[in-house]
């Protein structure tokens, strides 16, 4: 699989979390070593959270993922950082994409109808929300997608965009593949294992995330506060959502076997299990912490990092973006050449 392309991205909002490093980051870590790897901040993507929408609000929050990503290992000479408002071709992509996209798709995506039904007025943006997206990943022609569960439908419909620019305009894209961890691809909020551990509920429920770079004590506090079952010792044949979520986690810090987590704790107390789990949490995040905080002591070089990735972004993005429009019949013909498919690089 050398020599694939990797594309990925988050939002630059709410509190970055276990979840998100058991999902995602930690897998773009690993991606960055096999792969050309490309990550994208999404802050356009952000404008569709109204609470995000606030004076210097998400330039700083922009500078903390930066700070968060390279702090969890990813690395600017391996991979690509770059923020997505910089890069134009991403915007401009989406329209052309939205053009052919049929609104109910849109209209059938999880995400959206989650979050419009909490809204009184839904804004275009949040409906367009995954077509920018498919922009983002067609733009590089990915072929690997590292992302949580709850993007696998965007995935999807990525693929589907493509395929209906195809038959209409001509082959330009590289239909991408979502690439999920077989566990811990969803990870759930501790003190209510039935949801998502999600950045938002972060951010106004204390303990139900774990913040990647928040201070032992308040870890050790949220894991033993996490909600478990009416039980009170691990067994072998059982599956509470908040017992499993707990194991989850710990085999995939331990990089232990699912088979030999389950053997480690079984007949041991709930109280054994979260003891454990938090000193494993804590042992692998405070390093990242530590990171996280001499790299927020450098704002001007988190600031170099971004913005030399974005450059770089931009010439790799440049080559498809004329050829959609070529295609579509708004160049006469490409003025930039347009990479062969054996060869990304161009
Ligand atoms: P977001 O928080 O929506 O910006 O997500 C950034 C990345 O983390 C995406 O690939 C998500 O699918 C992934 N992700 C978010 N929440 C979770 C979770 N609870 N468990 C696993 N992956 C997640
Ligand atoms: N929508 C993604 C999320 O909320 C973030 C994202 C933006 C993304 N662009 C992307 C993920 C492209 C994968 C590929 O998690």
């Amino acid at each position: 699989m050398a020599g694939q392309r990797v594309f990925s991205g988050v939002q630059p909002t709410g509190k970055i979390h276990l979840g998100n490093y058991l999902g995602a980051i930690s897998p773009w870590v690993a991606a960055q070593v096999e792969h050309e790897a490309i990550f994208c901040i999404a802050d356009l993507h952000a404008l569709t959270i109204p609470e995000a929408v606030r004076a210097t609000y998400l330039r700083a929050k922009v500078r903390e993922t930066a700070a968060v990503l390279l702090a969890c290992g990813i690395d600017p000479a391996r991979a690509i950082l770059f923020v997505q408002s910089r890069v134009g071709a991403h915007a401009e992509l989406a329209w052309l994409l939205s053009c052919v996209t049929p609104v109910g798709w849109l209209e059938r995506m999880i995400q959206f109808k989650t979050r419009s039904a909490a809204l009184e007025s839904v804004g275009t943006g949040l409906l367009a929300y995954p077509v920018l997206q498919a922009a983002d990943i067609l733009l590089y022609r990915a072929d690997l997608v590292p992302v949580g569960e709850d993007q696998r439908q965007h995935i999807e419909l990525t693929r589907n965009v493509a395929r209906r620019f195809h038959a209409r305009f001509g082959e330009v894209f590289t239909l991408p593949e979502a690439m999920l961890r077989p566990s811990g691809a969803r990870i759930m909020g501790l003190d209510d294992p039935s949801a998502k551990m999600s950045k938002s509920l972060g951010e106004t429920r204390k303990g139900h995330a774990i913040g990647l770079v928040d201070p032992p004590d308040v870890i050790r506090h949220a894991i033993t506060h996490a909600v478990t079952d009416s039980g009170r010792e691990v067994r072998r044949e059982q599956a509470s959502p908040g017992v499993t979520n707990l194991l989850t986690i710990y085999e995939l810090l331990s990089g232990r076997s699912r088979e030999a987590v389950q053997a480690a704790f079984v007949g041991k107390g709930y109280t054994v299990l979260k003891r454990a789990v938090a000193d494993l949490v804590v042992t692998t995040l405070e390093p990242i912490r530590q990171r996280y905080l001499d790299l927020s002591a450098q704002p001007e070089a988190l600031d170099a990092i971004v913005v030399e990735s974005s450059e770089r972004a931009r010439l790799l993005a440049a080559p498809t973006l004329d050829r959609v429009k070529q295609l579509m019949g708004l160049h006469e013909r490409s003025r930039v050449p347009f990479p062969l498919s054996d060869s990304k690089e161009g």
